[in-house]
């Protein structure tokens, strides 16, 4: 299947489906001598895994991680790093309804019209599964611009159209919807399983900030910092659209408004979002990704089968009610791979940093 690689210098592919025999990723380009175990990826792996709350999936699966291969006496050695986790708790009969059936909002039409068929057990590689093996990714990336002093922090901004109104690091991983205000948690939790109990779903946004990123990293023109980010993170399923800084509201504002001035310190605002021209500012780099609602509801809805006959379909299986708290660690991930890649091209060219 084309389109499983990612990254210019640090390529990653990602191999599996839902409900085949395991997941993974083979990581080429990272530098050797590295120190990675398989602990520290798998801290990653808890924050991804489903089965945490009432408002994910309760598909539990340990989500073991295993390193195959490109690590020696804990040290990467330069050649491609491969990870794994296998698939325990699949339940394909879930699916069997749908076998000649397609889900609205799912990949199921459009893996059928490109491919002719299609792996209909659990979204097959168009499922969150998927997204396993990039976090077990992201992990070596974020350790490695950890060394270099940046940060990377995701959390849910807002689900089922409540919006945070505050933001506390400390809350983010200690509610349900890994929100950043623990009053608008508890809002979106209750609204969220009264849309559950219908058989409906919520959306929302997640948002990302970088930090201890130095000014001048990234590429103009076609590679700009923010048209990666882009890539990386609308690569997620179910994340329908990105902005930076001001983002959208931009349009609205003027240009005295919009300007991030500067002064002796260094820049007075941050509309632009820590990125212009491509390149960072050295400010925090920020950005917001809207998630559409799950597609799997257990409302009846009507669709098409195989012969292009009008029929109802009520999706089963486990699913999110709402993604955002399982993207958040997804959308960290992606961010690290890009700015990792980003900055080992910038060593490669530019070579400053
Ligand atoms: C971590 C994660 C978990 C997901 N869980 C579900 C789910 O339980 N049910 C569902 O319908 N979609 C889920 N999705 C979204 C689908 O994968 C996605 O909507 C589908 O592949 C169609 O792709 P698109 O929404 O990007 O167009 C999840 C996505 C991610 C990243």
């Amino acid at each position: 299947m084309a389109g499983s690689q990612f990254g210019t210098i640090l390529k990653i592919s990602t191999f599996g489906e839902s409900h085949g025999k395991a997941v993974g990723v083979i990581m080429d380009g990272l530098p050797p001598g590295m120190e990675i175990s398989e602990p520290e990826i798998q801290a990653e792996m808890d924050r991804r895994k489903p089965g945490q709350s009432n408002v994910t999936t309760p598909r539990s699966e340990p989500d073991t991680i295993r390193i195959l291969s490109g690590v020696f006496q804990g040290r990467t050695t330069g050649s491609p790093l491969a990870m794994m986790l296998s698939n325990t708790n699949t339940r394909p009969e879930d699916y069997n309804d749908i076998a000649d059936k397609f889900r609205p909002g799912h990949a199921d039409f459009t893996y059928q019209k490109k491919y002719g068929l299609r792996d209909w057990r659990g979204s097959g590689r168009a499922s969150g599964r998927e997204t396993a093996a990039r976090v077990a990714a992201g992990a070596v990336a974020r350790k490695w611009l950890a060394d270099k002093g940046v940060k990377i922090l995701a959390w849910t901004a807002a689900a089922a159209g409540i919006h945070c109104e505050t933001f506390d690091e400390g809350c983010i991983e200690h509610n349900a919807l890994r929100a950043c205000d623990a009053g608008a948690a508890e809002k979106m939790l209750e609204r969220v399983t009264e849309l559950m109990e219908k058989g409906e779903s919520a959306g929302g946004i997640v948002a990302c900030r970088v930090s201890g990123l130095p000014p001048g990293l990234g590429d103009p023109v076609f590679d700009k910092l923010e048209a990666e980010l882009g890539r990386g993170v609308l690569s997620i399923g179910a994340v329908r659209g990105i902005e930076f800084g001001a983002g959208f509201h931009a349009a609205d504002m003027t240009g005295s408004e919009h300007n991030d001035e500067m002064d002796s310190e260094g820049f007075r605002s941050n509309n632009a979002g820590g990125i212009v021209g491509g390149i960072s500012t050295g400010q925090d780099l920020f950005f917001r990704a809207a998630v559409k609602p799950t597609s799997s509801i257990s409302h009846p809805q009507t669709t098409q089968n195989l012969k292009g006959e009008t029929v109802q379909i009520v999706t089963r299986g486990r699913h999110d009610p709402v993604i955002c708290p399982r993207i958040v660690p997804v959308v960290e991930a992606m961010t690290a791979l890009v700015l990792m890649d980003r900055w080992l091209v910038q060593q490669a060219t530019a070579g400053r940093l």
